[in-house]
């Protein structure tokens, strides 16, 4: 792994009949919407994870997980997808389906910027779903939920949850696999704004790399997962991706 030149990992990403994109919560920062570990701070900062972002976590303080879940989606809301979101689609438009793109985050701004195909590792924050498999029919769960926080099944008395995948939580298999197999099939794969610290996202970059992809990761920081880049950019999402995957200037 190396710091490495920005114009010579342009030029690999520029030739590359295929290529992989694997995001974490750095992608979004520059959007205004705190990273994941950053998003404990302030009044959760006295909150573990997994304290807040678990099954466990949410059947022990239903309202207090709604309530923070409800305020990083009113960021969601309130934000845009920034210049790295943006120059993603244009060079996902531009390559007609020769780059895949996987994502841990949460948020819609890679959809929002055009990238309507991500594959989300983690889920929606901005989907609800039932907390339990419903005991009776599927009609109870065709009735809008009673209001609250969290809402709740006016037959069953389910809570309703984050459309999320928790700690702890299976990712969903098709999107696991996909994104494996395209972290496999890619010349070159771009890790953006990942500590690196979940897995089994964590693991697609050697796995990229143990297929004879070229990795580099963007992070204006040290991550988890440095050592499986053949080339590092200490740099920001919204400042390298343009410069990385924008078109020429004439
Ligand atoms: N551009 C690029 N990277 C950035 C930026 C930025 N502007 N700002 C911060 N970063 C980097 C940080 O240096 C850090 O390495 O983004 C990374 C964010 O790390 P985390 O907060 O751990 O987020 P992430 O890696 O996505 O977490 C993975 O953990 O808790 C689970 O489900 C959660 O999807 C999340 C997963």
């Amino acid at each position: 792994m190396h710091e490495a030149s920005l114009q010579s990992v342009r030029e690999r990403l520029q030739a590359a009949a295929s290529v992989c994109v694997l995001t974490g919560a750095g992608m979004s920062a520059e959007s205004g919407i705190p990273t994941f570990r950053d998003a404990l701070a302030g009044l959760w900062s006295r909150f573990d994870p997994a304290a807040l972002a678990s099954e466990e976590g949410f059947r022990a303080d239903p309202q207090l997980v709604w309530d923070w879940y409800a305020q990083r989606r009113d960021a969601v809301h309130r934000a845009e997808p920034n210049a790295g979101h943006r120059a993603l689609a244009a060079f996902v438009a531009a390559r007609a389906g020769g780059v895949t793109v996987i994502t841990q985050n949460v948020d819609d701004l890679h959809q929002r910027a055009g990238c309507r195909d991500t594959i989300r590792l983690h889920g929606d924050i901005l989907q609800d779903r039932w907390l339990e498999a419903c005991p009776r029919t599927v009609a109870c769960h065709a009735r809008s939920a009673v209001p609250g926080r969290p809402p709740r099944c006016a037959d069953c008395g389910n809570l309703v949850r984050p459309g999320v995948v928790w700690f702890g939580e299976m990712l969903p298999v098709h999107a696991i696999d996909a994104a494996e197999a395209a972290a496999r099939r890619c010349e070159v794969m771009l890790v953006v704004g990942t500590s690196g610290a979940v897995w089994p996202a964590a693991g697609l970059a050697g796995s990229a790399r143990a297929a004879g992809a070229f990795v580099v990761i963007v992070n204006p920081h040290a991550s988890e997962i440095d050592a499986q880049a053949h080339a590092v950019l200490r740099s920001t999402a919204a400042v390298a991706l343009p410069a990385l995957l924008g078109t020429p200037t004439r």
